[in-house]
């Protein structure tokens, strides 16, 4: 089996559902549940055999290791993660806690089983790493895209904190020779997305008639890369890796957030038009303070996976936008339940001062 953390999230809980749809290699998904953990994006697997979810805290080493002893995974992947720059910039604590503290109780939990398998599962075993290009910095806009060799350069608590797991990834290969592979990934956008993240957030705002809230000038260019892509591309690094090496993961899509908020409206605008249309959502575009430290541009060069391991995203931006409107559209039940709990809060914390300062 296969033990994924942060499972529930987001990107994690479109990995489990897409390997659990393509082989039957169970999967053990140990997710702390905080708020962007959420049971039903895995609830087509509720009575499947082959998922085995874990409520715990990846800061439990002791529960991590007794787990692994226990069910004697092939492999490690690691989602589990605060991802929110905002959050980071308000609460940085719980970042450095469960990026850093709780990557290091993984890697030691892993280690210390690793450490006891027979030779052909230790050559057999692999810790996957999943990562983002923030940890890059920024870009100015004639730079070329991050490569794997570009300097570290976070500029946000959150990918400070992202950094210093990856370093520390690093390390345990480098020193233990613990297994290792990472990915760098741009931006991801799909199903299940949390709606405090720009894409689903937009959709979630035009569809309830609130403003579509654009930091400073808009102009912030980011790589976008359908989910499934991003899955696909981690199944391929976990089998055909290179051990210790990091890999970059990218659309090819850059853009900049104004014209992605424009596609979405434009989207919209078909598919769920406006009361009294021909009036467009892009009339609830409202520009507020923007982020501060904000990175101006991300851009990947995926050279290194396409090239070694064959890997190309499948979707375009165009194919993939639309598809992750209509799934929105579709699962509004979803986006009301994950806006029941203590999301207004965040959204009364995140945008209240910025309207004003805007
Ligand atoms: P997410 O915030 O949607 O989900 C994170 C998941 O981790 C949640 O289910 C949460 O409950 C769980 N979690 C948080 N703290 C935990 C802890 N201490 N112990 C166990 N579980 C815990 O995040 P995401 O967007 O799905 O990102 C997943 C990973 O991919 C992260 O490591 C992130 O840095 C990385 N990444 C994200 C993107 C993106 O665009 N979202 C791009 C590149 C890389
Ligand atoms: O690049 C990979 C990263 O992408 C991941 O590592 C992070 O986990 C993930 O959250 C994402 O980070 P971003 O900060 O780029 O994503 P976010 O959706 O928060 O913002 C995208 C861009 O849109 C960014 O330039 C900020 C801007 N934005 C965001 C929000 C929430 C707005 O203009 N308005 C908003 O309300």
């Amino acid at each position: 089996m296969i033990f994924v953390t942060g499972g529930a999230g987001f990107i994690g809980s479109n990995f489990v559902l897409d390997w659990l749809g393509q082989c039957d290699e169970p999967v053990l998904n140990f997710d702390k549940l905080t708020y962007a953990g959420n049971m039903h994006n895995l609830a087509a697997l509720k009575d499947d055999a082959r998922h085995l979810f874990v409520r715990g805290d990846i800061c439990d080493g002791e529960q991590v290791l007794a787990l692994l002893r226990q069910h004697r995974p092939r492999a490690v992947l690691h989602f589990a993660a605060e991802s929110h720059v905002d959050r980071s910039i308000h609460a940085p604590g719980d970042f450095i806690n469960t990026n850093i503290n709780g990557t290091f109780s993984l890697l030691e939990a892993t280690r210390a089983y690793w450490s006891e398998l027979d030779a052909d599962a230790k050559a057999a075993f692999r810790f996957l790493h999943v990562s983002t290009d923030e940890v890059y910095g920024t870009l100015g806009p004639d730079d070329a895209p991050f490569s794997e060799t570009t300097a570290y350069a976070p500029n946000s608590p959150y990918s400070a904190s992202k950094a210093a797991s990856d370093h520390l990834v690093r390390s345990y290969h480098h020193t233990y020779g613990l297994p290792t592979l990472t990915t760098n990934c741009s931006n991801n956008y799909g199903p299940y997305h949390f709606p405090e993240k720009l894409i689903p957030l937009v959709i979630a705002n035009a569809l309830a008639g609130k403003p579509l809230p654009i930091y400073g000038d808009g102009q912030q260019v980011r790589d976008w890369l359908y989910v499934s892509d991003h899955c696909a591309a981690i199944r391929r690094v976990l089998d055909a890796g290179r051990l210790g090496e990091t890999y970059n993961v990218g659309g090819w899509n850059e853009m900049a957030n104004l014209d992605v908020v424009r596609a979405l409206c434009t989207i919209l605008d078909r598919l769920a038009p406006k009361a009294g249309a021909p009036v467009s959502y892009l009339e609830q575009l409202t520009y507020v303070a923007d982020r501060p430290g904000h990175d101006r541009r991300y851009a990947i060069d995926a050279g290194k996976i396409e090239r070694e391991l064959g890997w190309k995203p499948a979707e375009t931006f165009d194919s993939g936008i639309f598809k992750t409107v209509q799934w929105y559209l579709s699962n509004q039940a979803w986006v009301a339940d994950v806006q029941s709990g203590a999301y207004a809060n965040w959204v009364e914390q995140n945008y209240l001062n910025r309207e004003a300062a805007a």
